[in-house]
């Protein structure tokens, strides 16, 4: 089988290398032909841990090619599917912007030679799927041309850090379809990633586009609702760790995603969280959880600072703060969204002198903290001559750190931990300050000359 996935993103990329390395001809096609130079040397313009080495050994079988000409691609390859991988930025308004969807769909419309289904596969708004059916029928009768064409919608649901995983044994695949022709092309695509059982759900097309920003707005629902239940947890002197094994292990409600922190990023929450609240008041309906879901996590991402200003009496001014974690989630670079940023700029606000740590996303963040901030070559640097640390993002190195090291270098021994990954009670048995999310503060008890020995 031949397909084309237009998009070398996140989703694009993952989805056409995962393609191939089960054995499907795959062209990834982009327009910025930097990026496509790039992918045929093997650099990728994302970091997703196993994806490189994939790229490459598909690459060199030749079951994976990149190309920067959609249309030769379109006209030429024979392919049964084309999927649309391109971005769908927020607009102003929240709404998903469909510029590049439609264009590449314009394009499709101007090449298309035979029977195709043309699938979307970015998150796109109930109904993108008969505006691409549209756009390319209005192309083909431009041209005079009567080309038979399906639709369809394949929504994605990898997590950034886990994706080839993710998409190699999918929890499901959904893909809303139209046809039985189009549902048996998507049939033989998919029916290399069903071994484990999970199943391929087919339904129509807009349901199959509710259900991803269903699944997206449930899932930050949950951990909304955490932070709501942590927040309260610390005013009534409960531990909300131990809340969260309590109910996690009723199998109605389930034990993941309900873990309380700093409040959900990346660029998936947020923006489907948004759209979907948009694309309801356009209807004229109001989601009414969803607006609290959002506010609940906009006011989260201050939890942490607010803590800080409460430790230090409100002063910040001079102090110096260790930020672990810049990235929104650990095993990613990638920014959007994050957390850290919020947190980082409301201490440079403050008068305060930022020195932060991250495994691999500290080249982005530059993007947007310049140098504003200090980097630490490693996460002890980071520490040296520290007021208090704050652990942001749960990275694995950042789960077990020589706490005696850390304390030597810092001024002080405090702890702020966005993320609950420390035991309170240890830390402050080694004479550190301690402050987790939803959980009782700790104060050392020890004092700090003998308390890291
Ligand atoms: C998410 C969905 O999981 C995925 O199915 C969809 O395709 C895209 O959006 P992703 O954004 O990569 O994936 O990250 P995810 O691991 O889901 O985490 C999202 C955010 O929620 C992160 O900021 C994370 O720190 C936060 N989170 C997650 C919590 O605060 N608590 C939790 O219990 C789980």
């Amino acid at each position: 089988m031949r397909i084309a996935v237009v998009g070398t993103g996140y989703v694009g990329l993952v989805t056409g290398t995962c393609f191939a390395e089960v054995g499907i001809d795959v062209t990834c096609i982009d327009i910025d032909e930097r990026k496509i130079e790039n992918l045929r040397q093997g650099i990728l313009p994302i970091y997703e841990p196993g994806l490189e080495e994939m790229v490459e050994r598909n690459a060199q079988k030749g079951r994976l090619s990149f190309s920067t000409d959609l249309s030769e691609v379109v006209e030429s390859c024979g392919c049964e599917a084309v999927f649309i991988a391109v971005g769908t930025p927020p607009g102003e308004d929240g709404s998903a912007d469909l510029k590049y969807v439609l264009a590449v769909a314009r394009h499709i419309g101007r090449s298309l030679k035979g029977y195709t289904v043309v699938v979307t596969k970015s998150t796109v708004p109930v109904g993108t799927a008969r505006k691409v059916r549209q756009a390319i029928a209005e192309e083909l009768e431009a041209r005079g041309e009567q080309i038979d064409f399906d639709v369809a919608s394949n929504p994605e649901f990898l997590k950034e850090g886990a994706a080839i995983d993710d998409f190699l044994k999918p929890d499901r695949i959904v893909v809303g379809v139209e046809s039985e022709r189009a549902e048996q092309v998507m049939s033989r695509l998919y029916k290399p990633f069903l071994m484990n059982g999970h199943p391929l759900i087919f339904m129509d097309i807009p349901s199959a586009e509710m259900t991803k920003y269903a699944a997206n707005a449930m899932l930050a629902t949950k951990i909304s609702f955490m932070n709501d239940v942590a927040n309260l947890c610390e005013i009534m002197g409960a531990d909300v760790n131990m809340v969260r094994r309590g109910i996690g292990s009723d199998a109605r409600i389930g034990n993941k995603f309900i873990y309380p922190g700093i409040g959900y990023g990346g660029s998936c929450f947020p923006k489907d969280v948004k759209a979907l609240i948009k694309t309801a008041s356009e209807n004229g309906y109001a989601m009414q959880v969803l607006q609290a879901v959002e506010q609940v996590n906009e006011r989260q991402k201050s939890v942490l600072f607010d803590k800080v200003v409460a430790h230090f009496n409100g002063d910040l001014a001079g102090r110096t703060f260790a930020v672990w974690g810049l990235s929104f989630k650990p095993k990613t670079d990638d920014m959007r969204e994050a957390p850290s940023l919020v947190i980082i700029e409301r201490l440079l606000e403050a008068g305060a002198r930022v020195k932060a740590y991250d495994p691999v996303a500290m080249a982005e963040a530059r993007h947007s903290l310049g140098d504003r901030v200090e980097y630490g070559k490693d996460e002890y640097e980071a520490l040296i001559d520290a007021d208090a640390l704050l652990l942001v993002t749960e990275w694995p190195e950042f789960r077990s750190p020589n706490f005696s090291v850390v304390g030597k270098l810092m001024k002080e021994k405090v702890v702020f931990d966005g993320r609950n990954i420390y035991d309170g009670a240890e830390l402050a048995a080694k004479g550190f300050a301690y402050h987790g999310i939803g959980v009782a503060q700790q104060v050392p008890q020890l004092d700090s000359t003998s308390a890291t020995e």
